[in-house]
């Protein structure tokens, strides 16, 4: 297996910690990233203590002003990436309906969970296009999916609805990357709450999957390694 460069986004905890756990155990480099020098070089220890040496980096996806910046710093260290992760989002569970959400909700949500995504593959992507095989994962959920539209959650189900668009006009954009959006299940981290029935090792699969695997299509909405409605 070739090692591949592969940036994760909310890489501290939750999901997108155990993502990088599993890229590391398959002999990956990884980039983790998180939106505190603290918060990234804890979770950097305490992959070192499970003997998975991984790259601690900030980036605050609410902020992309320093996504330039960032962009610069990695291609003057780098050749190339092969993968990035949009892994971050946010879920603010005190405005969850259609009648109390509000523009704090609504901007902090989409910030995170749609802009940020969206303008750091922009300054990512020449990046990944050095790659043999460049490819974007979408970290998004079945709330935001069309085919299964609910109340209920109005903030974050039309963020992740845009990402799942962005994901598919950008596959059109860049036919020489792998693009793709994913739902990882409804997992037990501090988002998905202690009651979800998916622990976090499954709901990282197939971010992971995506990342790595070589049957991967793109311009897809996945969920359990198979291809799903939007
Ligand atoms: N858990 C589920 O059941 C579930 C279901 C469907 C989809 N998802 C999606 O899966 C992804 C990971 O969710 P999770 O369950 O692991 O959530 P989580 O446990 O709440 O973790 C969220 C991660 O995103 C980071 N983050 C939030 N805002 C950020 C920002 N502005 N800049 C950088 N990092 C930021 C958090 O960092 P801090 O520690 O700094 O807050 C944390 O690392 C999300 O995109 C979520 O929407 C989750």
């Amino acid at each position: 297996m070739t090692s591949k460069k592969i940036l994760v986004t909310g890489g501290n905890r939750g999901i997108g910690f155990e993502i990088c756990r599993q890229l590391a155990e398959m002999g990956h480099q990884v980039i983790l990233t998180a939106r505190t020098q603290d918060k990234a070089r804890q979770a950097q220890e305490e992959l070192a203590q499970l003997g998975f040496i991984v790259q601690a980096e900030v980036l605050e996806v609410d902020k992309p002003t320093g996504f330039a910046a960032f962009a610069q710093k990695l291609s003057d260290q780098y050749q190339h990436l092969d993968v990035l992760i949009n892994n971050a989002g946010v879920l603010l569970k005190d405005k969850l309906d259609f009648q109390l959400v509000d523009e704090a909700t609504l901007q902090q949500t989409f910030q995170t969970n749609l802009i940020g995504p969206i303008l750091l593959s922009q300054q990512l992507i020449p990046l990944l296009q050095k790659s043999q095989a460049g490819r974007i994962v979408n970290v998004s959920s079945f709330l935001g999916a069309l085919s299964r539209m609910g109340g209920n959650y109005t903030a974050y189900r039309v963020s992740k609805a845009a990402l799942n668009a962005f994901t598919l006009h950008l596959s059109m954009e860049y036919p020489d990357l792998i693009i793709t959006s994913c739902h990882p299940g409804h997992v037990q981290t501090d988002m998905g709450g202690t009651t979800a029935p998916r622990t976090i090792d499954k709901g990282a699969e197939t971010p992971v999957w995506l990342a790595t695997a070589s049957d991967v299509l793109t311009g897809k909405f996945y969920f359990d390694k198979e291809v799903t409605d939007w």
